[in-house]
């Protein structure tokens, strides 16, 4: 586990509030009542929860509100117990260390957008759809899929954002899909025409790659996907590749079953983390030489030539040269 790193900030618990059984929202602001950093719709902060592990929650507000951060956390009872530990043991008027905003999940300007939310997936959407609405973007449809009605977090309100939008005319009409209540959803009639929409998914793995599926017509650059469950250092093709440490030029390499971060321990080279699932940025490291499968949810498009995250991240290159920050 590591400590707080030289970008966290203590921040206080302002509010919380139930929106499901499960799911739980805080507002957190600073201390001394100041101005947090600017984030955009997409981005995400890694909470340091009290059971010690790091997670990454999306900010799920109106963002041009710097006085506080939102975030929503559903309890995962079979999780590490993170998410448990939230939603147990945080209360209004306790500290939380919390990182900087990062945006791996960037709104782009485009003339027309499908939003697509499974659960807890809509909390990067909802801050999507109150930026979108600032803007006047006349063209954003939204499918917001759950189990049930009682398990939406934030229904009510963004109903209400919706039915005020459909009588100015600036939204098409959410589309709510509860899957005990209709079954699956057909897709295709939403995805057979891209016209020239932007795509935006956050939602969990099968979902993400139903569509990823689905949108091979689509421009890949109008096809944005998120998913905070954290993606496994197994789940896709892994093959062994050599790993240089470049300050002591030590070679190791990492077989197939094994992460970056779990052989470099294994050579006694100690590399701080958390998650182990690519979602909170601690394991960060300088990637000197190579070409990495970057499989984490941390790192920008343009970040991901200098930077590697070892604990879910492998090589496309047979050999990878890293060096600490
Ligand atoms: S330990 Fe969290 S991203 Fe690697």
């Amino acid at each position: 586990m590591s400590a707080a790193g030289p970008a966290d900030l203590t921040v206080v618990v302002t509010g919380r509030r139930m929106l499901t059984a499960e799911v739980c929202e805080f507002e957190l602001r600073r201390r001394d009542g100041g101005l947090l950093e600017q984030a955009e719709p997409g981005a995400h902060i890694t909470v340091h929860t009290p059971s010690g592990e790091a997670r990454s929650y999306s900010l799920t507000s109106d963002l041009s509100d710097r006085s506080r951060y939102v975030i929503a956390v559903r309890r995962d009872g079979a999780g590490r117990g993170g998410s448990r530990s939230m939603v147990d043991e945080v209360t209004e008027g306790d500290s939380l260390t919390i990182s900087s905003p990062r945006n791996a999940f960037e709104l782009v300007d485009a003339p027309a957008y499908l939003l697509v939310a499974a659960g807890i997936g809509i909390t990067p959407i909802r801050a999507m759809l109150i930026e979108l609405r600032r803007r006047g973007v006349r063209d954003v449809q939204l499918v917001y899929a759950s189990r049930s009605r009682e398990d939406t977090p934030y229904l009510d309100e963004l109903t209400e954002l919706v039915a005020f939008d459909e009588i100015d005319g600036l939204m098409q009409p959410m589309t709510l899909h509860h899957r005990f209540l209709h079954g699956a959803l057909d897709w295709w009639p939403l995805l057979e025409s891209p016209g020239d929409r932007h795509l935006y998914v956050c939602g969990p793995e099968p979902l993400q790659n139903e569509l990823r599926a689905l949108t091979m017509h689509w421009r890949p650059s109008r096809v944005h996907m998120e998913d905070f469950a954290g993606i496994s250092a197994f789940g896709g093709i892994n093959l062994p590749f050599d790993l240089e440490w470049q300050p002591s030029g030590a070679t190791i390499t990492v077989p197939e079953a094994v992460t970056m971060l779990a052989a470099l321990e294994g050579a006694g080279i100690d590399v701080d983390s958390s998650c182990d699932s690519g979602t909170c940025g601690t394991c960060r490291l300088r990637l000197i030489d190579g070409e990495a499968d970057h499989r984490d949810v941390v790192l920008t498009e343009s970040e991901r030539r200098d930077f590697v995250m070892p604990c879910v991240s492998r090589a496309k290159s047979g050999r990878l040269v890293v060096a600490p920050l």
